[in-house]
């Protein structure tokens, strides 16, 4: 492909983290688009020769951009995105992959059948701290998973009164905000998962999602992962916890630095990690994959198992 020429449809909090992840890697996004279009100039308020667009169709069929970034809210990211690969536009498609499973299908089935690559958001592989815990489990330090403990909840009551709370643009709350995240390090980091159950609750008023969960799922290798979400959760807490038969593993978000060891054989490890939000990471091998340095690491597929996972404890 030649340059990068990059577009973004929803220029809300999270197409900013994608512009700074393309600019981190060399590249100006050129093309916006917002329903709003108030946001959409905004973001493009600092780019020479910048355009704006009224529609996500009249973006994508420009000829302008070969490459697009999807950071609208979920019920509108198959639109774009089955749009954009049609027409050949590599997509990166911010989590959850959509608002439903049919939703999410749809989007997988572009991408199976487009030249171009579409991506899910799943910035948290590309963090260094899970590449190294990724990297301690291929070398065999705690031996096979027993339980994956993960949290990342956080004190968010204005999500009441944003799109994440209502269930027909979200398609869930909490546990679909923040466990679509959870799940798919599950897949990355322990395996496929096998069997899904949750357990939710909804104390946010004006909501229609949960705004608190816990996710409990099982891989089809045994190991057990156990992943709580809140917004309403006091001061917050992130991080992943790791037991394995020989060992653990666990990395504190907060904290960030550290990814430590425990062995039952052996004196405890610190391994000191880079900490950053991920997101020129995950652009970066976006971009290296286009270029065919090496196939896509997180592909619609995984958006959609994520995706599944979750939205199969709702019904
Ligand atoms: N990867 C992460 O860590 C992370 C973090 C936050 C949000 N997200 C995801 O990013 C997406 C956007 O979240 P956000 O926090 O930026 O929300 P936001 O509300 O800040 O921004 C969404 C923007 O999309 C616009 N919009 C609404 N409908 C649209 C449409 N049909 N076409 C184009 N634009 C439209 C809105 O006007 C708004 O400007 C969601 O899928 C969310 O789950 C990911």
């Amino acid at each position: 492909m030649s340059t990068p020429r990059v577009g973004i449809i929803g220029c809300g909090g999270i197409a900013y983290a994608h512009r700074d992840g393309y600019r981190a890697n060399g590249i100006e996004p050129i093309a916006f688009m917002d329903t709003n279009k108030a946001a959409a100039e905004a973001l493009a308020k600092d780019v020479k020769n910048a355009k704006v667009f009224d529609t996500a169709q009249a973006l994508i069929e420009s000829g302008m951009v070969n490459v697009v970034s999807v950071c609208s809210p979920p019920a509108f990211h198959e639109e774009a995105t089955v749009l954009s690969l049609r027409n050949g536009i590599h997509t990166l498609c911010e989590k959850p992959l959509a608002h439903t499973i049919e939703s999410g299908k749809n989007i997988a089935a572009a991408a199976a059948s487009s030249s171009a690559l579409c991506m899910t958001a799943f910035r948290h592989r590309f963090l260094a701290s899970m590449v190294k815990i990724r990297s301690l489990l291929d070398e065999d330090r705690i031996g096979s998973v027993v339980f994956f403990n993960n949290i990342f909840c956080g004190h968010a009551p204005g999500m009441k009164d944003k799109w994440f709370s209502k269930k027909a643009l979200a398609g869930g709350g909490s546990m679909l905000d923040t466990s679509s995240h959870s799940a798919d390090l599950f897949r990355f980091l322990v395996g496929e998962v096998a069997e899904q159950k949750a357990v939710t609750n909804r104390r946010m008023e004006n909501a229609d999602v949960e705004d608190s969960a816990v996710l409990i799922v099982k891989a089809d290798n045994g190991a057990i992962g156990s992943m709580t979400s809140s917004w309403m959760a006091g001061t917050g807490e992130a991080y992943v916890d790791i037991m394995g038969e020989k060992g653990r593993i666990f990395y504190d978000y907060i904290k960030g630095t550290e990814v430590r060891v425990e062995l039952l054989n052996g004196e405890p490890e610190v391994h000191n990690v880079e900490v950053t939000w991920g997101f020129k990471e995950e652009i970066e091998h976006f971009l290296g994959a286009i270029e065919g340095k090496y196939p896509l690491a997180c592909t619609a597929h995984d958006g959609l198992r994520s995706l599944e996972i979750i939205m199969r404890c709702y019904s």
